[in-house]
């Protein structure tokens, strides 16, 4: 006997997925904002919240569900320019070319979260890291700060082109599928895995990266 299994039980894209995508959409403005605006207590909290974000969504490429594990969608030189040459795409999740735009996308969070934590404006607020690393250090971090963040907006725009090109054009159901799990064509193949899972891996980097900035060296001077 076969037994059916919902697509709510086994979606192409499972909750903590879903979760990080969009809490990420949600952010990145925030952070944008909050800088022009100067307004660093939020835009610190920001920055802490997509770093932690983007550590889980790390973890989670390696115990996740089927289609949001890296080793589902990363293929190697071969099997990309095949694919770019007219190949099928071999996972129902992010075709080859998506799957590198994911790693790049995701790499480039990483690095702007983390340039900010060495990070200063010279006037009032300091990143955690700031007085952890010499000068030279710091004027790297501050540099790779400010242009991570125009080749982050540069890649989020062809992203959004590239989503919009596949739906629009191609009619496959991406937005639908990012925003309820799965969509007509776009199902997952396996049972996904317990979404507490992935709050337990949030609640320990969210932990970790609490306690590592605690250990921060803070300035010598007291006002
Ligand atoms: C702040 C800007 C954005 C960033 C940084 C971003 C980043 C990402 C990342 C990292 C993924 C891979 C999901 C994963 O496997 O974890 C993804 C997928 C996706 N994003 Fe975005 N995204 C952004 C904005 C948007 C917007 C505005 C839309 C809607 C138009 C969108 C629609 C999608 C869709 C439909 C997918 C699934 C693609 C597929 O089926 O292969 N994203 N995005
Ligand atoms: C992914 C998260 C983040 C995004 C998207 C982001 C984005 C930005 C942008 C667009 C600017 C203005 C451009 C610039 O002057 O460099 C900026 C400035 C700044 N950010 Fe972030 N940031 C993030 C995380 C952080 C974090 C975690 C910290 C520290 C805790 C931080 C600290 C700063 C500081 C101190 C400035 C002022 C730099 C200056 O005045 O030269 N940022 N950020």
């Amino acid at each position: 006997m076969t037994r059916t299994v919902s697509t709510a039980a086994q979606p192409l894209w499972d909750i903590p997925t879903r979760v990080f995508h969009w809490s990420i959409v949600c952010c990145l403005p925030i952070a944008w904002w909050s800088a022009e605006t100067e307004r660093y207590e939020v835009h610190e909290w920001t920055g802490y919240t997509v770093l932690v974000l983007v550590l889980s969504r790390v973890v989670w490429g390696f115990v996740g569900s089927r289609h949001s594990r890296f080793g589902d969608f990363i293929v190697g030189p071969g099997a990309l320019l095949a694919y770019l040459r007219g190949a099928r795409a071999t996972s129902v999740g992010h075709n080859p070319l998506g799957g590198w735009s994911v790693v790049l996308l995701l790499s480039l969070l990483l690095l702007q979260a983390v340039s900010g934590l060495f990070n200063s404006d010279d006037v009032l607020f300091t990143g955690p890291l700031y007085y952890w690393a010499d000068t030279g250090f710091r004027d790297t971090m501050g540099v790779l700060h400010d242009v991570a963040f125009n080749i982050l907006l540069a890649l989020v725009c062809l992203h959004i082109i590239a989503v919009l090109y596949h739906q629009l054009r191609l009619k496959e159901k991406l937005l639908q599928a990012m925003l309820r799990g799965s969509a007509e064509g776009r199902e997952g193949t396996e049972r996904a895995v317990a979404w507490w899972r992935a709050v337990c891996v949030l609640l320990l980097i969210a932990l970790a990266l609490w306690w590592g900035l605690e250990q921060a060296p803070k300035p010598s001077f007291v006002f």
